[in-house]
């Protein structure tokens, strides 16, 4: 049989590692794959894809980004978008397609299986916010990224008596912020299942400069964290999913402190530095259980389910469960975070 593979969304460490693994265990089930490009696009007019083999993977495994591209083009958007899609797998002669990818991208996967497309997915963003999976790949090197980035910014914050507010990814949870937040010292951290209570941080800050004698603090923010009503700044721009363009939480937080406060207080906005580059050794070898997996997934016929982690085994389970909805950082574990604040 003839399989697709195309990665969907935004980038993250492991995609390619993925990719090799679906190319290495796919050929030892005698499937060919063929590697779709710039996501969902790649299936819409005109088609773009390139045969992938073992040599085509090779060397690619520690590689960032992914070589077949991505976008977030949502094929259900287009007018007859899901059945161009279908006409195009027929007439390309592909059996089935593993989709890598969030939310959005196996939102998609979920409404083309329910139409009788042979899908079977694999759980990707830094994010973690993907239910059915106790992880994602890519959210290891995220945390990583940014746990180094908070304690380099707690050398220069010490040394110029500042407090400093580091954003980082999470539109809408804050698993990054947490990880990284705990592993880094942060003294507040602020993620999107909690409304932020600017005068809650105020006073976290305030307390730990007056009591403990320092004066310098760290802040830690998803930038899917909200403010109140009337306080926030929102973007216009949206994706064909219907997402905001995120950013700028960070510096709005900054200067309410300093305001309020009096303390000199400066943002860092991380971005995408947390998605590119080499993926971890925990993300590379999650990505490549996954892969393994997926194909052996596509051998047995488990056509609508997707690779999952659970506890240490990679197991498998229905799409829809993983699509429906978010998950998000669970109060327990936000607890211990707050142990640190102030
Ligand atoms: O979905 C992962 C993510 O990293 C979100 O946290 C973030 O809002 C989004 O991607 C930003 O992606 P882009 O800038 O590529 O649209």
């Amino acid at each position: 049989m003839k399989i697709a593979v195309l990665t969907g969304g935004g980038d993250c460490p492991g995609l390619n590692a993925v990719i090799r693994a679906v190319v290495r265990r796919g050929e030892q089930h005698g499937l060919e794959v063929m590697g779709v490009r710039e996501g969902w696009r790649g299936l819409m007019d005109p088609p773009l894809h390139d045969r992938l083999t073992r040599e085509a993977t090779s060397g690619i495994l520690h590689l960032g980004g992914t070589i077949l591209g991505t976008s977030r083009t949502n094929p259900f958007k287009k007018p007859g978008g899901p059945e161009m899609v279908i006409r195009n797998l027929k007439t390309l002669n592909v059996g089935a397609v593993v989709a890598i990818g969030g939310e959005d991208t196996l939102g998609v996967a979920t409404k083309l299986n329910q139409m009788g497309v042979n899908l079977i997915g694999v759980p990707k963003t830094i994010d973690n916010d993907l239910s059915g999976t106790d992880l994602t790949f890519g959210f290891d090197t995220a945390v990583q990224i940014a746990t180094e980035a908070i304690d380099r910014l707690h050398s220069t914050a010490e040394s110029h008596n500042r407090v400093i507010v580091c954003e980082v990814m999470g539109r809408n949870a804050g698993w990054i912020a947490v990880h990284s937040g705990i592993a880094g010292g942060a003294d507040v951290i602020l993620i999107p299942e909690r409304p932020i209570e600017i005068d809650k941080v105020c006073e976290h800050i305030t307390r730990r400069h007056r009591m403990r004698d320092v004066k310098f603090s760290i802040v830690v923010v998803a930038e899917g964290a909200k403010l109140g009503a009337g306080e926030a700044k929102v973007s216009e721009k949206l994706d064909e999913f219907g997402h905001i363009r995120l950013g700028g939480i960070g510096q709005q937080i900054a200067e309410m402190i300093e305001k309020r406060t009096g303390f000199e207080t400066r943002s860092t906005v991380l971005g995408h530095i947390q998605r590119g580059g080499t993926p971890t050794a925990f993300d590379r070898v999650l990505a490549t259980r996954f892969g393994v997996h997926a194909a052996d997934m596509v051998s047995r016929g488990e056509w609508g389910r997707m690779a999952s982690l659970r506890g240490n085994a990679i197991v498998s389970v229905p799409l829809a469960e993983a699509t429906a909805k978010l998950k998000t950082v669970d109060p327990e574990f936000f607890s211990v975070a707050e142990v640190f604040f102030g």
